[in-house]
């Protein structure tokens, strides 16, 4: 993989994924579009992430990740939120959905909800997010509009495990890039996007290593 090198990756040497055998099975949860998601299965493909993907439940009937896994032939389900009388009603049915799909992991690929603990306790440890800030700096939405206002000269993404507290649970890889004085948000979220996409396979292996007792 090439590094831009202005592009900080912790750990940069970490190109050659872990294997895993048998593969990881994930589940994905997705409102938007998808780039993300896109990463994972280049990964997969390109024979770098030893993973299958058995599921993506998004929330939004609209959101272009749904093209984006009808191209790899993944099984999409709709959940609407409004349906559901409580965060947690919606958590429990994602994972009835991820169980019955025998999902071992779940990664949160812009997922525009918060989970709850019902979720987070019946995926211990195997729920992952990825955040477009160098954590704990600009938590919540928004992050990079954040970071521009407080005219940062750097920013980045996270990839972290999930807890309850909002984007605050354990980091496993982190990137950053240089903001340009010509940036504008637009542009930014760009950028960000894509050394997300370098690193978010990294993060799930960091995080599979450890419930699949790798060294
Ligand atoms: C990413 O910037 C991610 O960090 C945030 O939502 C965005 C999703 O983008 N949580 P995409 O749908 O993967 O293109």
């Amino acid at each position: 993989m090439n590094y831009n090198q202005s592009e900080l990756i912790i750990n940069p040497n970490f190109h050659d994924l872990p294997r895993f055998k048998p593969k990881l099975k994930l589940g994905i949860l997705a409102s938007g579009e998808g780039t993300n998601f896109e990463a994972i299965i280049s990964d997969i493909n390109n024979n770098r992430l030893d993973a299958i993907i058995n599921c993506l439940i998004v929330n939004n009937i609209h959101c272009p990740v749904i093209e984006r896994a009808k191209k790899y032939s993944i099984p999409v389900v709709f959940l609407n939120h409004k349906e559901f009388e409580s965060r947690s009603q919606f958590d429990k049915e994602i994972t009835r959905i991820m169980k019955h799909k025998r999902v071992e992991a779940i990664v949160m690929a812009g997922w525009m909800r918060i989970v709850t603990k019902y979720l987070i306790n019946e995926y211990k440890g195997r729920i992952i997010n990825i955040h477009p800030s160098i954590l704990p700096s600009y938590k919540g939405i928004n992050a990079v509009q954040q970071a521009l206002k407080n005219n940062s000269t750097i920013t980045g993404c996270t990839v972290h495990l999930v807890e309850e507290e909002l984007d605050s649970g354990e980091i496993l890889v982190q990137a950053a890039l240089p903001i340009n004085d010509f940036d504008t948000e637009e542009v930014l979220v760009e950028r960000v996007k894509s050394i997300e996409h370098k690193i978010i396979s990294m993060g799930i292996s960091i995080a599979a290593k450890k419930w699949r007792n790798q060294d």
